[in-house]
């Protein structure tokens, strides 16, 4: 099943919750918490106390995507605020074993993240043991960028090795999605797909609405 996961960094925080709503109305199933430190990258966003507070309120799936160095020291905090699942780069962390090993170890589901400049080759001595690769198609750190179309070439090579290894791990597309270019990321062999402004920008259910026809006809 392909996944819609709307990105909260685009939402309007003054009113952070009826958002949150009006997506889940919509049909979506996923969250996208997207959790930034002001050194992996050069951007400040927010962490546990917003996650715990939207948690109270919604049952979504929380897909909190970690922008911050050496994550492993942060995952039982995460886990109690409320993360379903915690996706790391594999360019922050020192120990990616250990890291993915603490995140199980809180039962929660592990993703692993490439930036844009680095290969699919990161990730293959751990795909076996996480659960969703999350392919940045821009330079992680802000909201409403342009997707990279070089990255989608990554996104194919993973989908051919899944295919081709029969692996049960989902494979997400994070960056510059929009209605005009959501088909092209599905054919490239995306499964979960974060969209930030292509959701939050106007009107929200509308906006899910037009997504997810187009994943459904891509
Ligand atoms: C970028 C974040 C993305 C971002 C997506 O560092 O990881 O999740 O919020 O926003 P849009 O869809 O606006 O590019
Ligand atoms: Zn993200």
């Amino acid at each position: 099943m392909n996944i819609l996961a709307p990105s909260i960094l685009a939402a309007d925080f003054n009113i952070l919750g009826e958002q949150i709503e009006k997506v889940k109305k919509a049909g979506c199933k996923w969250l996208h918490i997207d959790v930034m430190d002001g050194n992996f990258v050069p951007s400040i966003s927010f962490g546990m106390p917003v996650i715990k507070s939207i948690r109270k309120k919604s049952d979504l799936f929380f897909d909190v995507h970690l922008m911050i160095d050496e994550p492993v020291r942060y995952i039982k905090e995460f886990k109690a605020s409320g993360a379903d699942g915690i996706t790391v780069h594999v360019e922050a962390c020192s120990d990616i074993p250990e890291t993915i090993r603490a995140i199980k170890e809180e039962g929660l589901k592990c993703g692993l993240s490439i930036s844009p400049d680095t290969p699919v080759s990161a990730v293959l001595p751990y795909i076996h043991d996480c659960d969703m690769v999350l392919v940045m198609t821009v330079h992680p750190g802000f909201g409403g960028q342009k997707l990279i179309p070089e990255t989608l070439d990554k996104v194919s090579e993973l989908r051919k090795l899944i295919q081709s290894e029969g692996l049960d791990i989902r494979l997400e597309v994070d960056g510059g999605v929009t209605e005009d270019n959501i088909g092209q990321v599905i054919k490239a062999g995306a499964d979960t797909v974060v969209a930030g402004t292509a959701v939050f920008k106007g009107d929200i259910i509308k906006n899910v609405k037009e997504l997810t026809n187009k994943i459904e006809n891509a």
